[in-house]
C-alpha cells in the first residue's frame, strides 16, 4: 500500500468496539491517533491500545451532541497537538426501537449522536484541512445507511450520514479533502446482540461476523495515497449481506 506520510487522526467513539480495530491498525502503521469519547478514562484506555500497537496517541473527552464540547475538543486538539489530517466519525448508538416504541426525543437522540454529531465535527475540523489542501473524512455509517433497516431512528441516522458524505464531496470540490463512508455489516462488538450473531450463517454470504480489525484495515487504506480518488463512496464491508435478496432463507 502506498502510505507516504504518518497522519494525525481524530477518532470519535474511540473507546467503542469497532474502534479497537481502527486504533490498533492506525497505531501499528505509526499514525498519531487522537482518541475521543464520552469518558476521558475510556478514551485513555483506547489511546493505550494505539500505543501498544506502536503508534502515538492522545486522549480527549467529547460529547458529540454538545456544540460547546465539540468546540472545547477542537481547542484542546489545537493546543496539545495542532492540526488534524484525518477525521473518523465513529461515535454512535443503536436504539432498538420500532416506530411504535419511539417518542420524539428518543428518535431525535439517535439522529443527534449519529448524524448531527458527525456534522458538528466536520464543520469544526474540515476548514483546517481545506486550508492545508489535504484531508480525509471517514464516516462510520452502516448497511442501515444503504438499505432499509428494522429500527427507524438508526436507519434514518445512517441513511442521512451516508448522504451527507455524498453531498460533502461538492463542498470539498478541488480542496484536497475527500469524504467517504464505511458501511459495516455485523461486526464483532458489544453493539451486536446474540440473536443477530446467530443469524450470520443464514444472512451473510461469507457466513462470517466481521472483525473490527478489518474495519481498521479499510480506514487505513482510505487514508493512504492509493485511495486519493475514492470520494463520496459507501464502502460496504458486510460479507455481501446487502446484495442478498432475503425474501426467503437459504436452505
Ligand atoms: N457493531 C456493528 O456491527 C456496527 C455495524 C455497522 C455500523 N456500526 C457503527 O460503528 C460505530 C461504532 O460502533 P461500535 O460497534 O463500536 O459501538 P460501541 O457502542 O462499542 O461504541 C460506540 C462508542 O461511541 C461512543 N459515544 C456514544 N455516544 C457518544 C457521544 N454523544 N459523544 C461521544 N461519543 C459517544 C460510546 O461511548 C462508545 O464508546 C457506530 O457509529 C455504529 O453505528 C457498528
Amino acid at each position: 500500500m502506498n502510505m507516504q506520510k504518518q497522519r494525525t487522526v481524530l477518532v470519535t467513539g474511540a473507546a467503542g468496539g469497532m474502534c479497537r480495530g481502527i486504533n490498533a491498525r492506525l497505531g501499528a502503521a505509526g499514525h498519531m491517533v487522537l482518541c475521543a469519547d464520552l469518558s476521558l478514562e475510556a478514551a485513555e484506555t483506547a489511546a493505550g491500545t494505539v500505543r501498544e500497537a506502536g503508534g502515538r496517541a492522545e486522549a480527549f473527552a467529547v460529547d458529540v451532541t454538545d456544540h460547546d464540547s465539540v468546540a472545547a475538543l477542537a481547542d484542546s486538539v489545537h493546543d496539545r497537538v495542532g492540526e488534524i489530517d484525518v477525521l473518523i466519525n465513529a461515535a454512535g448508538i443503536l436504539d432498538r426501537k420500532y416506530l411504535k416504541d419511539h417518542d420524539a426525543s428518543s428518535f431525535e437522540r439517535t439522529i443527534d449522536i449519529n448524524l448531527v454529531g458527525p456534522f458538528r465535527l466536520i464543520q469544526r475540523f474540515a476548514p483546517d484541512m481545506v486550508e492545508r489542501a489535504w484531508g480525509r473524512i471517514i464516516n462510520i455509517s452502516s448497511i442501515a445507511g444503504v438499505t432499509g433497516y428494522p429500527y427507524p431512528s438508526y436507519a434514518a441516522s445512517k441513511g442521512g450520514l451516508s448522504n451527507l458524505t455524498r453531498s460533502l464531496v461538492i463542498d470539498m470540490w478541488g480542496t484536497g479533502v475527500t469524504v467517504n463512508s464505511i458501511c459495516p455489516g455485523v461486526v464483532d462488538t458489544p453493539m451486536v446482540i446474540q440473536e443477530v450473531r446467530d443469524q450470520v450463517p443464514r444472512k451473510v454470504p461469507t457466513e462470517q461476523i466481521i472483525d473490527p480489525d478489518e474495519i481498521g484495515g479499510v480506514a487505513l487504506f482510505l487514508i493512504s495515497d492509493d485511495a486519493k480518488n475514492i470520494n463520496g463512496a459507501d464502502i460496504l464491508v458486510d460479507g455481501g449481506a446487502t446484495r442478498f435478496f432475503q425474501l426467503f432463507d437459504r436452505q
